[in-house]
């Protein structure tokens, strides 16, 4: 019987459309679950939507519509796009599912009776504007909301928690001690500013919004959503449901994977939740980073969304897969631009992969009529491309187990070039004039063919379209492109009859390509005044002329300029105010460097009472804005005001 294997993508939030960052967890996922596939693993490959919650709630609000039809449609574009992009998924699971909802409910009531669940009060600051409660440590550095930085009162709410810190010790030894958490140096900044401070209880109800599972013993409380969502990958085997009956078989999951935006969840919340339910533990956790665009985060506002059905129709499918897993190294971010993917399908697919296809079934069918004639004579050269080609299959093998799928396939690709180098090396075109050759040409060209039977059946995980038609122009079996036979050479007869068809990957003109693609993107660009509908926030409470002559703004030049330590989010500041200087500390560390600031004038809100923060002193606030994307912009003053200039 073969070995089972559970690997599982986040199910995504439908409240936009799906992206190319959402493409890379999905695509990376079903490579591996094809390739384990390949490998005879009895694979059950799981993803799915995450449908619950306030924002669900106001978008579909919005839209004027309920929030089940609004995730219906979504739903329906998430299914589209990934059977577009050739997903070979075993189970859809939507947190909407009447089976998911029944098994969420049962774990919350266990959780409950085991006394791990508990009804408090959540006392915490609420953002009126952002209808989120915050704790303490979540707000930013100015003690205001972390998602839109504006003042948040003191509010109460009943709710339930779900107590965490029986589970800190366990947890900080699976993550420091095992290898769950791939790659692993994640784990020390996860130990060092999750669990070294002190689990807090986490707040698992909600009664300000109804658009989620009903906590059955109190139904005004609705299950915090990331409960609700993280038990999906035991929900959708039949835990605690009677619609599988695959729990038995298939948990502990093999691999989780996801981005670093969730990685938290997944590496502290989930195992305590497992722990508290005593399930065994997933046995990894794969973390990725994101794709960027240009540099930036894509976000819909930014007009940078890089829509891949747009991408597929251009490129095709297994272009735009092979390009993101090539792309994207385990455990940083990777920058998408159109440039680097037009190159990249063009030097790896087009001139690499896609030239020695068309090069070898070319000179198969003009100096043997496209039958090999079964005369085979060894020579200079082989020996290299043979064993390299042999030993590909396990170097694959063991960059798949440590989910490096770009390494994976960075070594596919030495062997397309050492085929393509062996051409040159070889020049069968020179052999092909000398008849008492003809043996010589037969070798050169059947080893060719070997070595694009290998690789295309290594490659085939990975772009699952085009691998058939390449097998079709060698003429390759179905026997022949096993994952056995891809560990060995020698496989094809020596009289095997090839089929040209058509070129597999064909060359992108890049200029014009390049120009095309950016005026689809200025065309999807949200317009200034959409932009503004949708990023101005509601005027503040009206204040008197003397009132703000209170505040007292000044420019100030960045002297020196250094991130502080233990924290991610601050940057410590020297400034010239003109008035004998002062130190500033700003939350701004994710979006600008200290060299993006040293030498530049700002503006400062100078006479703001001097606090601490992580325990660095700071003296005034720089000024910034927000931008749609989440990010804050400095304002930059015009550079030739004097230091010290006040701002009217
Ligand atoms: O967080 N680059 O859903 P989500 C790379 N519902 N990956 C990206 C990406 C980008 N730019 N953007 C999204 C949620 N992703 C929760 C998950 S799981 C129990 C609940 C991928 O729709 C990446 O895998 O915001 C990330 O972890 C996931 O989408 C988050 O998707």
């Amino acid at each position: 019987m073969s070995k089972p294997y559970y690997i599982t993508t986040p199910i995504y939030y439908p409240s936009g459309n799906p992206h190319i960052g959402h493409c890379y967890t999905t695509v990376a996922c079903d490579s591996i679950a094809r390739f384990r596939r390949m490998q005879g693993y009895d694979v059950m490959f799981l993803t799915g939507t995450d449908e619950h919650g306030q924002k669900i709630e106001e978008k579909a609000k919005e839209s004027g519509v309920t929030p089940k039809e609004y995730v219906d449609e979504k739903v329906a574009v998430f299914k589209k796009l990934w059977e577009y992009m050739n997903i070979s998924y075993d189970r859809y699971i939507r947190t909407t599912d009447d089976y998911h909802i029944e098994s969420v409910q049962k774990i919350f009531n266990k959780l409950y009776e085991k006394g791990y669940i508990y009804k408090g009060e959540y006392k915490g600051k609420y953002c009126t504007p952002c209808e989120s409660f915050w704790t303490e440590s979540q707000l930013d550095e100015n003690g205001c909301c972390p998602e839109c930085h504006r003042e948040v009162k003191e509010a109460k709410e009943e709710a339930y928690f779900f107590k965490m810190s029986p589970f800190a010790e366990r947890i900080e030894k699976l993550l420091t001690e095992t290898d769950y958490l791939q790659p692993k140096t994640r784990a020390v900044e996860l130990v060092n500013n999750f669990i070294k401070p002190g689990l807090e209880d986490l707040c698992v109800s909600r009664t300000s919004f109804t658009w989620g599972i009903p906590v059955t013993f109190d139904p005004g409380h609705v299950v915090y959503v990331w409960i609700d969502a993280l038990s999906n990958y035991i929900t959708a085997l039949g835990y605690e449901n009677n619609a599988y009956d695959d729990f038995d078989k298939f948990w502990p999951a093999d691999v989780h994977m996801v981005a670093k935006d969730i990685m938290r969840f997944h590496a502290i919340i989930w195992p305590a939740m497992l722990m508290a339910l005593e399930l065994p533990l997933p046995k990894h956790l794969a973390v990725h980073g994101w794709i960027t665009f240009n540099g930036q985060k894509m976000s819909k506002s930014l007009g940078n969304v890089v829509d891949p059905f747009v991408l597929g129709e251009r490129y095709g499918a297994d272009a735009i897969r092979y390009h993101i897993l090539r792309e994207m190294a385990l455990g940083a971010d990777s920058s998408f631009s159109n440039e680097i993917m037009i190159n990249r399908i063009n030097s790896d697919l087009a001139n690499g992969l896609g030239n020695l296809v068309s090069r070898t079934v070319a000179m198969v069918d003009k100096y043997f009529n496209g039958r090999l004639n079964g005369n085979f004579e060894s020579g200079d050269f082989d020996d290299e491309l043979i064993a390299e080609a042999s030993a590909l299959r396990e170097k694959v093998a063991e960059y798949i187990d440590k989910t490096q799928i770009n390494n994976a396939l960075a070594e596919i690709f030495k062997v397309v070039s050492r085929a393509n180098k062996y051409i040159d090396e070889t020049a069968p075109w020179v052999l092909a004039k000398d008849e008492s050759k003809k043996a010589r040409l037969g070798a050169v060209l059947y080893n060719l063919l070997e070595a694009i039977r290998i690789v295309s059946t290594l490659l085939w995980p990975f772009m699952p379209t085009t691998m058939p038609e390449i097998w079709r122009q060698i003429g390759a079996k179905e026997d022949d492109v096993t994952y056995e036979n891809s560990g060995k050479f020698g496989v094809l007869p020596f009289d095997v009859q090839v089929e040209k068809g058509a070129i597999i990957f064909p060359r992108i003109d890049v200029d014009k390509e390049i120009e095309e693609l950016n005026a689809i993107i200025s065309a999807n660009k949200p317009k200034e005044e959409e932009k503004a509908e949708i990023e101005v926030s509601p005027v503040g409470e009206e204040i008197s002329i003397e009132e703000f002559a209170k505040v007292d703004l000044r420019v100030a030049l960045v002297k020196a300029c250094e991130k502080v330590k233990k924290s991610n989010k601050l940057l410590c500041l020297q400034l010239d105010d003109g008035m004998g200087g002062r130190q500033v500390v700003s939350g701004i560390a994710k979006w600008y460097s200290p060299d993006d600031l040293i030498g530049k004038k700002v503006i400062i809100v100078a006479n703001l009472k001097p606090v601490k923060l992580c325990g660095v002193e700071s003296n005034g606030m720089i000024c910034a804005a927000d931008a749609p994307d989440g990010s804050a912009k400095v304002i930059f003053p015009d550079q030739s005001l004097p230091c010290g200039s006040k701002i009217r």
